[in-house]
């Protein structure tokens, strides 16, 4: 029999066990590491690198010579999802590779989540009962019914999760008890007195968040987040759907991964907040609509296809212990509707939380990602408007991927770029040493070098800066020489990363143009441009309007309002009013299909220019 072979993985100080066939990110993914890997393991981003510390790896692949420089083979990085271990072997993962410390943006900014009309679905009634004698013969369910009955409540019923724990907890609460009530059903029953917990949860593709909400006053009683754990099985939606379309056991790991990471972060949050986990009794989940569809366990393979078919797009109720969440046992989920393939419910509570439908002048709202969802809403008079949204694929680079350094908003991640009178100025995460670009970084760089002419009109690094390196591709310029960056390596931009951002803002541009268009209106007609999402809190407006991403409007039109997703997941367990808007916007919503759009790939072209 083979013996296991150990791997040892630093900084981390984790140890997982491989034979000779499993690649190092398996065995880190087996062990919880989570490492960056945009292609799902193929081989072709190079994202995965690791340095060999101790014992032997397998040969290098073609994929890995391909990826990794000459200077960088010679001092031991690897390819983790290329490379198996020979031998027991010790591993350096470098931050850049990391994914479990990025940045997480958990606050909307500027508005309360507890709006007037707060009013949530799910109610508490507080009951105290007769013990049941030889001349009271009725049930336990009847005799919590005929109490409320005459506390004016109309019937309610309970189902199966409810009733097999309803009998003890009369006779051991005396009798005496508070429900949680759904509509006519009762779906929690609890000691008098116990705080009645919503869950509000906003699962990025990358990230997720998530909120304790205090039933009784709207209070945010802890908020957390952590790492979408699905991102080692591809970094894109577009590449997790091909891992889940592979087989059905792929498709069940994204689901049990995604809803066990939410568990302990709950459980972390109940914690921080001094409550049970049963006490939650309501649950919002919000997502893109891969996301939603990889969180309920349905089926992907549409939505990976054109012309891209969501499986439902209506709200969803399910039960909470259906899906594998940790709540009260009769707890529900609430996911708002999805608007189409690539615009889910998360943007639907992004506008909630907006109040656009409540706007007096055109508002544009979008959410930055790999994919950018906007919206534009143009009132029409007597309260009504039209509501037009889009999704643009504007790829992965703001995420820090496909850049040659970028990385996530981690520790060591360049944010912001300065060049003043020919000196280089950065700024990190964390202070940290540099190590890479992450997406508010490279736009930075990017705006800042074509500020002073070190790029021309279509991208081009010129040749005579200081700086810049010729390369047969374009020439590279170095923002942090080898010497001053924390893995002991240039960082750079090259004409490749340029283009790659000229590529995404162009996408977001076009979007932006084409729905303008449609309405007639022109961008000074824009009241208000609502950037929401973690980069859209980091990205420097000025520089995003200097390479063209958004129209060059008036900046303090410009409003940055972070997490407003989460805030509006919140408003979904607060306010039965608030998730009639949310429906009413997903109704409202004319949903524009851009690669159907007739002048889209001229509005695009158009857009890629600085
Ligand atoms: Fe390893 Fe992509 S090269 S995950």
């Amino acid at each position: 029999m083979k013996r296991k072979l150990i791997v040892d993985l630093e900084p981390v100080g984790r140890r997982g066990e491989a034979n000779e066939d499993t690649s190092l990110l398996d065995v880190a993914q087996s062990v919880g590491v989570e490492m960056a890997s945009v292609c799902g393991g193929e081989g072709w981003c190079g994202k995965c690198r690791v340095r060999l510390i101790s014992g032997i790896l397998s040969p290098l692949t073609e994929d890995e010579k391909n990826a990794i420089s000459r200077d960088d083979i010679q001092s031991g990085y690897r390819l983790a999802c290329q490379s198996k271990p020979l031998s027991d072997v010790k591993i350096d993962i470098p931050p850049e590779t990391l994914t479990t410390t990025q940045r997480l943006q958990l606050e909307g900014v500027g508005s309360d989540p507890y709006r007037d009309g707060f009013d949530p679905i799910v109610k508490s009634i507080d009951l105290q009962l007769n013990a049941p004698h030889l001349e009271d013969l009725e049930s336990d369910l009847t005799r919590v019914c005929n109490g409320i009955n005459s506390s004016g409540a109309t019937t309610l019923h309970a189902d199966l999760p409810v009733l097999r724990n309803l009998s003890h907890q009369l006779r051991s609460q005396a009798w005496s008890l508070r429900l949680a009530v759904f509509q006519d059903e009762i779906i929690g029953v609890f000691p008098s007195g116990s705080l009645l917990v919503g869950l509000a949860v906003d699962i990025g593709t990358t990230k997720m968040a998530a909120y304790l909400v205090n039933l009784e006053n709207g209070e945010t009683l802890a908020k957390g987040g952590l790492t979408n754990p699905q991102v080692v099985y591809g970094e894109d939606v577009v590449s997790r759907i091909a891992f889940a379309n592979q087989s059905e056991e792929n498709r069940k790991i994204l689901q049990y991964k995604l809803v066990e990471r939410l568990n302990e972060l709950t459980a972390y949050l109940c914690g921080q907040a001094g409550v049970k986990q049963d006490q939650i009794v309501e649950v919002s989940v919000v997502g893109n609509t891969a996301i939603h569809h990889l969180f309920l366990g349905l089926p992907v393979r549409q939505l990976g296809e054109a012309p891209y078919i969501a499986a439902v797009s209506n709200s969803v109720h399910v039960r909470a212990s259906d899906v594998g969440v940790f709540a009260s046992p009769g707890a529900y989920i609430y996911m708002p509707p999805n608007i189409a393939g690539f615009v889910g419910a998360d943007h639907v509570s992004m506008l909630l939380a907006s109040g656009i439908l409540a706007k007096q002048k055109a508002v544009v709202a979008l959410d930055i990602g790999t994919n950018t969802e906007i919206s534009l809403y143009v009132p029409t008079g007597a309260g009504s408007g039209r509501l037009l949204s889009c999704s643009c694929a504007s790829g992965p680079a703001f995420e820090g991927a496909h850049i040659h350094d970028g990385m996530r908003a981690m520790p060591g991640a360049i944010e912001k770029v300065q060049i003043h009178e020919g000196a280089i100025r950065i700024h990190t995460i964390g202070d940290a040493l540099p190590v890479g670009l992450c997406g508010s970084g490279i736009l930075d760089a990017v705006a800042e070098m074509r500020r002073v002419g070190f790029l021309d009109s279509a991208g081009r690094i010129k040749k005579d800066i200081p700086g810049m390196r010729p390369t047969k591709n374009g020439g590279e310029f170095v923002l942090v020489p080898a010497g001053k960056t924390g893995h002991g390596r240039d960082v750079i931009v090259n004409r490749k990363d340029v283009n790659e951002i000229q590529l995404a803002k162009g996408a977001i541009r076009a979007g932006i143009e084409v729905l303008l268009t449609l309405t007639g209106i022109s961008y000074e007609d824009i009241d208000e441009f609502i950037i929401a999402g973690a980069f859209g809190t980091y990205l420097d407006v000025e520089n995003a309007v200097r390479i063209g991403m958004f129209p060059s409007i008036s900046l303090n039109r410009f409003k940055q309002v972070g997490n407003a997703a989460g805030m509006g997941a919140r408003l979904l367990l607060l306010s039965q009013k608030e998730r009639e808007k949310a429906e009413q916007i997903a109704r409202q919503v004319e949903y524009i299909e851009l690669t159907t759009h007739l002048n889209f790939t001229n509005v695009y072209v158009d857009a890629l220019n600085f």
